[in-house]
């Protein structure tokens, strides 16, 4: 089977060349164990956090020679485990290989793979929508962002994952949404999810287009950047404004300090001298179950689309990753598809 395993630690935004792609044996499972084949493999900007030499943060590791950590969903091939039989779809975090042996009784505080029904949704919208990335963007809204009917919601990297469906989740609310996201074709991928209006962080006339779309500011920003977009967002906020701190990618290659000039100032102004609520927080821990259950009943009454955007084949995952970083057209949740 193939893996990609870390070359070496990542320095600055992820590259292709960090990671290295490996022939290895299928593994075979032992007493208690269940051998999954992985159908996908979603690229969650998190991951960058595993990859450091040092841990900043984050739960995960992974060392050089050691294979990608990365959330999958696969067919259960060949099942020592009561609970798991040959044709379960599961999520689990098997990271980016082909095959994986699991050992659901030993399962780590996150759990044992979750058995997906492939009725409720195609089986991949349990790496976007109905997982992970789901539980936070309602975190965003509905947890942390207490959004409500008549309020203006403005979201970085709206176009991303989390982004497009914490969007659609605001609209639900009755809320007027603003995303922010790079490029004409994600900005009109936007519209056609719903939201009121966007703006293009790219474009030489980004704050004017920011301030068009803001006329009488913003009640909640649902930040998922930092950095430059973030600060051209901080004047348009209204008083009292809530900011869940859902990620900050802009500094993800970062580590504990930018290269300057050092914009803490600015920043610390406004959150003092606006009254700002600036949480961070877990999606998947805020959201649990009620996210993904409210999402299911949303997709079934058609009011939440999830888009995705797929790659091909194990090999193309590394420089999908870095695209996540450097810039890409994906609109939703990025995708990898390993086996069909
Ligand atoms: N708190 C939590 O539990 C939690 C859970 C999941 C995700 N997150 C975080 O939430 C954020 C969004 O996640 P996601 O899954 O939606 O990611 P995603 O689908 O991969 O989208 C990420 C997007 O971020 C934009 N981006 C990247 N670098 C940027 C930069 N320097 N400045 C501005 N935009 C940039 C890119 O879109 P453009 O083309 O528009 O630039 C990219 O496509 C990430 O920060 C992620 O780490 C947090």
């Amino acid at each position: 089977m193939k893996q990609v395993v870390l070359a070496s630690y990542a320095s600055g935004n992820p590259k292709p060349s960090d990671f290295r792609v490996e022939d290895a044996p299928i593994p075979q499972p032992g007493e208690g164990e269940v051998l999954l084949r992985t159908l996908w493999l979603g690229l969650d900007p998190l991951i960058r956090f595993a990859i450091d030499e040092k841990r900043l943060s984050g739960v995960t590791q992974v060392h050089p020679g050691e294979v990608m950590y990365g959330p999958t969903v696969s067919a259960v091939v060949a099942s020592n485990h009561p609970g798991y039989a040959v044709g379960d779809v599961v999520e689990d975090r098997t990271g980016w290989r082909e095959y994986a042996v699991v050992a659901p009784d030993k399962a780590d505080w996150r759990g044992p793979p979750r058995k997906l029904d492939p009725a409720l949704a195609p089986v991949s919208t349990a790496l976007g929508a109905l997982g992970m990335p789901g539980q936070t963007a309602h975190a965003c809204v509905i947890g942390i962002g207490r959004v409500a009917a008549g309020e203006t919601v403005v979201i970085s990297a709206a176009a991303g994952a989390v982004g497009s469906l914490a969007g659609q989740i605001a609209r639900i609310r009755g809320a007027r949404v603003v995303g922010i996201a790079g490029g004409p074709d994600k900005c009109r991928g936007l519209l056609g999810l719903g939201f009121d209006a966007a703006a293009d962080y790219k474009a030489p006339d980004f704050a004017e287009q920011l301030a068009k779309a803001l006329p009488e500011g913003a009640d909640v920003f649902i930040d998922n950047v930092g950095g430059e977009v973030m600060l051209a967002v901080l004047p348009h906020l209204k008083r009292g404004a809530r900011m869940p701190v859902c990620g900050f990618i802009a500094y993800y290659g970062m580590g504990m300090e930018g290269p300057g000039p050092d914009k803490l100032p600015g920043f610390f102004r406004a959150i003092m001298s606006k009254g700002l609520e600036i949480k961070g927080f877990g999606g998947f821990l805020v959201g649990g179950q009620q996210a993904l259950d409210d999402i299911a009943g949303w997709i079934a009454e058609g009011r939440i689309r999830c888009p995705e955007s797929v790659v091909e084949g194990l090999e193309a995952a590394p420089e999908a990753f870095a695209g996540v970083f450097s810039g890409n057209s994906h609109l939703g949740k990025l995708l990898v598809k390993v086996s069909g």
